[in-house]
Parts: C-alpha cells; structure tokens; sequence
C-alpha cells in the first residue's frame, strides 16, 4: 500500500516537472533541480499541495505552483534584479575600501553568472584578447553583474553595458563612477534588436549566456543580434552545466556553428568547465 503511494507521488511531481518546464529557456534545468524548488513551494502551502496530490491539473492552484516554480528558476539564472540591498551595500563597502578585489569577488556572488565565473575570470579576458586584441571600446549585452569584472580586463576601455531594467544601469553606473571607469550603463530590450544600431562602434562585445535566456524559440533573435551589432569581434557564451550542476549532453552549440558559416563569419572556441565561449569576427 505504502509503496503504491510512493509511487503514486512520484508520478504526480514528474508530471510536475514536465510541466514546469515546458518553456525554452527552462529545458535544460536539471530534474532534480526542479523537484527541489517545487517541494519547497508545496511545503509552504497545503492548497497547493493539495492540488498537486489530487493531480487538479486544471485547477487555479496547480497553475499557481507552476508559475511560481518558474518564476523562482528564472530568477535564479536569469533575471538581473536580485539581491538589490545586498549589492548595495557591498558597493558602499567598495567605495570606502583600499584593498577592493575581495568586495569585488562579492559581489560576482550576488549573481549567478558571475558566481560561476569567479574561478575563471583571473585569465580568461588574457585568453580571448590574445586572439582578439586589447579592446578599446567595449560593448557588454544583457551584462548582469558582469562589468564589476573589468579590473580582471587589464585594459584601458571605455564600457558600454546594457540591461534590461532601469535599476540595474544605474547601480553599474554607480560602480563605474567609484572605480573610475569610463563608461555607460543604459537600459536596452534585446528582444528589439534594432535598437543595437543606435550604439557607437566597438572593438568587442560580450554575449555572456545571453542568448540562451532571451530566446524562447528558434535562434532567429540570436542571428538579428549577431548581425546588426556594431562590432569588430562578438564573444558569446553558453552555459555547459544545467542549472543543478550536471554537464548538458551537448555544450558545443551546433545551431551557432552552422549559422555563423552560413553567415560568413569566422570563429574560434574556448572551452571552460562551466563556460564555452565562441570567438566570433567577420571575415
Ligand atoms: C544568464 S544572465 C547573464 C548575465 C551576464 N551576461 C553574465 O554572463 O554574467 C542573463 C541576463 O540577461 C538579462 N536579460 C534577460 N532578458 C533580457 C532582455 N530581453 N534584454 C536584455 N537583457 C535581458 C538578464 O537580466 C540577465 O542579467
């Protein structure tokens, strides 16, 4: 009897799962990791538990879990717009500091991205600019906690950094100002690519696990942006764990591969354990 229920639960969160992650940017989350984020959100509310149990697929509560797992995974990867009082404060610390690289590497903790980039980010700009070139103009698309890496650069560049909310900008704005970067942070809807032509010209410009979260299906908006920035070289990068940890199957990503031959512009890989990076230049 016990071990039919067990069963019968089971059944009931991998119907979940499923469910939950029925949208683009979500396929690749690990299993587990969804199971995880949904047991907590049916711990804190037996109506949705409920719902879940009776298997109310229809129901105002199922739905609910649903979103809110979703909400919840985005954040976690994709949304910028976390942890608002913590980097804050952090920058405050910053501003005040002589000794700036520990608070620096605090900072990349408040967001995933960078978090995972924290062990890396010591070479990897020696890396990609011993092909590409010191840059002197640098541009850094859907950029996250990302700009706060520039001391790691080892350049002298001016920073244009995009985001998607308002907030955002003005907190990278403000760490431009204190570390004395000569740069911008402007809000900018990657899903409207034309509006990449309104930007000066650059040496380099950053993708970093960008295309990944914008793209709900098909790679149509990666090709529009890949094309329309105004850019000697264009770096993009894709995540090769899902969230949760494990190796994808496939991290090399064959769709940029075909499109960037068919497209006529030349590249070059650099495999990292959490991150690979395409090189990518017109011939
Ligand atoms: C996975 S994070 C990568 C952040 C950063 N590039 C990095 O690798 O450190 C994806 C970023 O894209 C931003 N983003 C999501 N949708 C966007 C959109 N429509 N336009 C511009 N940026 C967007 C998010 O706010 C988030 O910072």
């Amino acid at each position: 009897m016990r071990l039919q229920q067990n069963n019968g639960r089971e059944l009931q969160m991998k119907e979940l799962i499923k469910k939950i992650k029925q949208k683009k940017e979500l396929e690749n989350v690990e299993d587990k990791y969804v199971l995880s984020i949904a047991k907590k959100i049916l711990e804190q509310n037996d109506k949705l538990k409920r719902a879940v149990q009776e298997k109310r697929i229809r129901s105002k509560e199922y739905k609910e879990v649903i979103k809110k797992a979703r909400e919840k995974l985005r954040l976690e990867y994709g949304m910028f717009s976390e942890g608002l009082e913590e980097r804050e404060e952090i920058l405050k610390d910053i501003k005040h500091a002589k000794e700036k690289k520990e608070l620096i590497n605090k900072l990349f903790l408040t967001h995933q991205p960078t978090k995972e980039r924290i062990s890396i980010y010591p070479f990897i700009y020696q890396k990609i600019f011993k092909t590409t070139g010191k840059p002197k103009a640098i541009l850094d698309l859907g950029c996250g906690m990302n700009p706060v890496s520039y001391p790691y650069m080892k350049v002298k560049a001016t920073y244009y950094a995009s985001e998607l909310n308002k907030n955002d900008c003005e907190f990278l704005e403000n760490y431009f100002k204190i570390m004395k970067i000569k740069g911008r942070a402007f809000a900018l809807d990657l899903k409207n690519p034309n509006l990449l032509k309104k930007i000066p010209f650059v040496d380099i410009c950053f993708l970093f696990k960008v295309l990944d979260t914008i793209e709900k299906k098909g790679h149509k908006l990666a090709e529009e942006i890949i094309k329309t920035v105004k850019s000697k070289w264009r770096i993009v990068s894709f995540a090769t764990h899902k969230l949760g940890g494990k190796p994808m199957k496939h991290s090399y990503r064959g769709w940029l591969e075909r499109m960037l031959e068919r497209l006529g512009y030349e590249y070059k890989i650099i495999k990292e354990r959490n991150e690979i990076f395409y090189l990518i230049k017109k011939n």
